[in-house]
């Protein structure tokens, strides 16, 4: 019987380039994937028996809690947000940043306040996490999906809780981080029956992975 195809799924975005590069470090290309022209959603590298496909970040811990994908790579970000029974198996360190409340600087003494204070996010669950079970504090979480620092400037929200990376989408806006959540990076993630299934194949894939780091 042949080898069966071992399948990824790699997060659309800021992580898919470095995730590919990773690959190819570790012996398995997948130039077509690169092609910013093509439609094609599903990339086979017939060699080494792997599959890849690219999906929008939030979907990446679905594929894989389903096992529609063996194995992923997504943000930490992701991971906690959409809070799928799946194994986090490796840092990959790339993509580093970090989630923080951030807002004008005149916000900061409401964070401590105890006042009801509405917080906007993407993350949500991260949000409520933070504000609910850390702080004990109690706010109204809204739920945005983008461009999240608007939210305080034209008077949505009191704060948001968003990704901060090189920090210059705050610095243009006047906002500033005003507390940390929690640091961020590129993961790798398993299915769990994959995992007791196939797991000389992956382990020996996160081996490899692990060593090009
Ligand atoms: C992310 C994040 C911040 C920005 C942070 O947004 O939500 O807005 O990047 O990066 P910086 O600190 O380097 O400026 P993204 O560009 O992914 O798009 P979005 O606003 O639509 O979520």
């Amino acid at each position: 019987m042949g080898k069966e195809y071992l399948t990824i799924a790699l997060g659309k975005g800021r992580l898919a380039k470095e995730s590919m590069n990773l690959f190819e470090k570790i012996g398995i290309p997948c130039e077509e994937m690169r092609d910013k022209s093509t439609r094609k959603l599903i990339f086979v590298n017939e060699e080494k028996k792997v599959r890849f496909f690219l999906a929008k970040a939030p979907d990446v811990p679905t594929y894989v809690e389903y096992g529609a994908a063996d194995m992923g790579i997504v943000g930490e970000d992701t991971i906690l947000e959409e809070a799928r029974n799946i194994y986090e198996v490796l840092d990959l360190g790339f993509g580093a940043c970090r989630m923080c409340v951030c807002g004008p600087e005149s916000a900061r003494e409401l964070l401590d306040s105890g006042s009801l204070i509405r917080v906007a996010s993407k993350y949500p669950r991260i949000a409520k996490d933070y504000f609910y079970n850390k702080k004990h504090q109690s706010v109204e979480i809204i739920k945005l999906n983008g461009s999240i620092e608007l939210a305080p400037i034209v008077g949505l929200s009191e704060v948001i809780v968003d990704i901060v990376e090189t920090g210059s989408t705050l610095r243009e806006n006047g906002l500033s981080v005003l507390e940390e959540v929690i640091p961020l990076s590129a993961r790798v993630v398993v299915n769990q029956v994959s995992m007791k299934m196939n797991n000389d194949r992956i382990m020996e894939l996160i081996r490899q992975l692990n060593s090009v780091l």
